[in-house]
């Protein structure tokens, strides 16, 4: 097992290139985004601000789902990104560009050749080893991201066992969260720069690594569960979807999950 403690110097250690910002690490913190989001209100954060704590006692995800944030183990960060005055319509467009960002800095650094499950989650295998959850403040997006280091998937609740995973079972060996720290927060600022002339490099780059393109789902708003199959990705990055009844929809962020993907 790799160092089990860090500060901000030993994650800036591991930057290869300069990023404004400052980076705050805390043992423990009820969710990171509330937290920098409770700083943005206050007008204490600027753009490029990072919150990370190594434990998490109420990390949150999409539609009110809950984050397992264990100590010592796994990533759990929040930055306030760059990418100007950015509309509440576009959190699902920006939470997807972090997606291929997440998923760059995962790859080079370890190498575990994972997938992007649309829209918020990066997937090895059918297992979950990372989610995004973006929100929209007065002072920019707040990017949360928690990730799934080290540690073995027994580790994890009875209810998270066949959906989520960490990258040491994934690639039999434990990692340096200092050194995917720094590769996130590097992705992320290069994000920051193209946002939002790059658009058709993060659309083709997540389109080819999307997971779901050519599977059977379901998709699941409010009551209603309707199963189909996901046939592609829309300019908006919306999820294409021709359902069992021969109706097509491209489906949006907001309050739709897919399911079906993660074998409960
Ligand atoms: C999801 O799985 O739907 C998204 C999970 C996002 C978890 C991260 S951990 C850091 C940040 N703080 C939170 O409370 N949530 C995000």
């Amino acid at each position: 097992m790799q160092a089990e403690n860090y500060c901000a110097v030993e994650i800036e250690k591991n930057l290869s290139r300069p990023r404004k910002g400052k980076i705050t690490v805390l043992e423990t913190v009820d969710s990171t985004n509330t937290y920098l989001k409770s700083l943005c209100r206050d007008g204490l954060a600027k753009r490029g601000d990072c919150i990370i704590a190594d434990s998490q006692t109420g990390g949150r995800g999409r539609r009110g789902k809950s984050f397992m944030s264990k100590g010592k183990v796994g990533i759990y960060m929040s930055v306030l990104l760059s990418t100007g005055s950015a509309a509440p319509e576009q959190i699902s467009e920006i939470t997807a560009w972090g997606a291929v960002a997440v998923h760059r800095a995962i790859n080079r650094i370890c190498n575990a050749d994972c997938k992007i499950k649309w829209v918020n989650d990066l997937v090895c295998g059918n297992l979950k080893i990372c989610g995004i959850l973006t929100e929209m403040t007065k002072a920019g997006p707040v990017m949360g991201i928690g990730i799934n280091v080290n540690g073995r998937q027994g580790d994890f609740p009875e209810e998270l066992s066949g959906i989520a995973t960490t990258l040491e079972e994934v690639c039999k060996k434990s990692f340096d969260r200092c050194e995917i720290i720094a590769a996130v927060l590097e992705e992320l600022d290069i994000l920051c720069e193209n946002f939002p002339n790059g658009k058709d490099e993060y659309l083709s780059e997540y389109t080819e690594n999307c997971a779901v393109i050519g599977k059977d789902i379901m998709i699941e708003r409010e009551d209603e569960i309707k199963r189909g199959r996901a046939v592609g990705i829309d300019r908006n990055f919306g999820l294409r979807v021709i359902f069992s009844d021969g109706t097509k929809e491209t489906v949006t962020g907001g309050d739709v999950s897919v399911k079906g993907f993660y074998k409960k």
